[in-house]
């Protein structure tokens, strides 16, 4: 469950980001009804490059670094902190995991499962088409 602070922080989220903005009141009720927040230690991989996607994530609290490629030609793509994202693509393409995505200190995320997030992108194409374009750019 999450607490009345929490449910502030994600429904600001919901409004004040441009890429979420085209969400109704009911779909961003549904949002808060269905993520589920999830502590990191430091140095944890959140989700790993080549695993399936089974969740999206929202950033709380904290930080995370974004690594593409294997062993010696693994590069750092980008870092992220507080209400961005990360874990759509794969659920976007159906694909593996493009990244593994690392906790840099202590982070928080709040976490959609998988189907909740396809329920989202169904019922919202212009959202869905929003997400698209993103993850495009992150390729
Ligand atoms: P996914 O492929 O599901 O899991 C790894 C995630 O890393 C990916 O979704 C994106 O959310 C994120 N990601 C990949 N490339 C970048 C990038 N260049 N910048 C920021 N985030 C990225």
């Amino acid at each position: 469950m999450m607490n009345p602070d929490e449910i502030s922080w994600l429904s600001k989220v919901f409004r004040k980001i441009d890429i979420f903005s085209s969400l109704s009141m009911a779909d961003v009720g549904d949002l808060i009804d269905h993520m589920q927040k999830r502590h990191y230690a430091s140095g944890v991989k959140i989700v790993k490059q080549g695993d399936p996607g089974d969740a999206f994530f929202i950033i709380y609290k904290g930080s995370v670094s974004v690594k593409k490629g294997l062993m010696v030609f693994k590069r750092k793509v980008g870092t992220l902190g507080p209400a961005q994202f990360f874990g759509e693509m794969s659920l976007l393409s159906d694909e593996p995991r493009i990244a593994t995505v690392t906790a840099n200190e202590e982070t928080d995320c709040f976490l959609l499962l998988k189907g909740h997030f396809e329920h989202l992108l169904k019922k919202n194409p212009s959202f869905a088409g929003m997400m698209k374009e993103l993850s495009e750019k992150r390729k």
